[in-house]
């Protein structure tokens, strides 16, 4: 779960530079979304804001990456955490 979490939290802030290199990876990214079966087009209308890349994905995505996803990976992060120093940390002896 933290990995996906991370790699979601990089694709999300690929996008927020509000570059052409940005733009047309989240293009590239949300075309490939749209063709999984059943839901692929909803998933997608739902990311871009929209039939196509605009200023409302570029907020979808801003929100998504500061405030949705940190709060969801910080909950994962402390079950990690815990989880770690319940099992006797990662520098015990051999
Ligand atoms: C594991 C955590 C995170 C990862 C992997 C990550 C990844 C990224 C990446 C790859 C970019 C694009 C940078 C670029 O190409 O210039 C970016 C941009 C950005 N991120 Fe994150 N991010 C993380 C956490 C956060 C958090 C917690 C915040 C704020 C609460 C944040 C705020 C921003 C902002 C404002 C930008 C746009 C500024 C820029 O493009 O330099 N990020 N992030």
């Amino acid at each position: 779960m933290l990995l996906l979490l991370t790699l979601l939290l990089s694709f999300t802030g690929y996008l927020l530079p509000w570059d052409q290199l940005a733009l047309w990876a989240v293009t590239v990214g949300t075309n490939m979304m749209g063709y999984t079966p059943v839901f692929g087009n909803d998933v997608k209308f739902a990311l871009l804001g929209s039939k196509e890349i605009g200023n409302d994905t570029l907020l979808r995505w801003y929100v998504l990456h500061v405030l949705l996803l940190p709060f969801v990976i910080v909950i994962f992060m402390a079950v990690h955490f815990w989880r770690v120093r319940k099992d006797g940390g990662i520098s015990g002896p051999l």
